[in-house]
């Protein structure tokens, strides 16, 4: 069996605009609504809330640092691109994705029924089981930013583990 050397966990927030004119991305799929979220990248909330979630369990920092919204680079980008970079460094500091949770904060649109083609699109992305993924939204009961309708929230948590290697348990 596996010695455990680390077990760790992370959190991440994001809130976006929502604006008429733009595509409404939500866990790097598009879906139909009158509106869509404003920002330097395809401005996937769910997305950017999981990363920062995955960067902090990781102690590496936030999405600004490693993906500042001054490069052109990242220009209307797919955060997907961006997980999947985010992944394959938490990798190479040795952590396994254990599991995430994300809950979308939205008035509108409902995303109860998005949730299964979420969870395949990231679960590709981070090369993990769907299994190991949940997605769930909720409204604020037309309170505040998100109730009005003005803007769309995200907040994710995850777990990391690491295993000691082979060498370093012998000692
Ligand atoms: O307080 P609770 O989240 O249970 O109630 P709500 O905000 O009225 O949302 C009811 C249910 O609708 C949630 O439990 C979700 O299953 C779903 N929902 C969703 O799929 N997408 C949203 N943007 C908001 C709610
Ligand atoms: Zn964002």
């Amino acid at each position: 069996m596996r010695e455990i050397e680390e077990i760790r966990t992370g959190i991440g927030f994001d809130v976006h605009r929502l604006e008429n004119g733009r595509k409404l991305v939500l866990g790097g799929i598009t879906i139909p609504f009158e509106k869509g979220l404003l920002g330097h990248s395809d401005a996937d909330v769910l997305v950017h809330a999981l990363m920062d979630a995955l960067l902090g369990a990781a102690s590496m920092g936030d999405i600004g640092m490693h993906f500042p919204d001054t490069e052109d680079r990242y220009r209307d980008i797919s955060s997907i691109k961006l997980l999947k970079h985010v992944t394959d460094i938490i990798r190479e500091k040795g952590y396994h994705i254990c599991n995430a949770d994300v809950i979308v904060m939205a008035q509108q649109p409902k995303i109860s029924g998005f949730t299964k083609e979420i969870k395949e699109k990231l679960a590709e992305a981070m090369g993990i089981k769907e299994s190991s993924l949940n997605i769930k939204g909720t409204t604020t009961e037309k309170l505040g930013i998100i109730g009005k309708g003005e803007g769309i929230a995200a907040e994710a948590a995850c777990l990391l583990i690491k295993y000691r290697s082979t060498n370093q348990s012998l000692r």
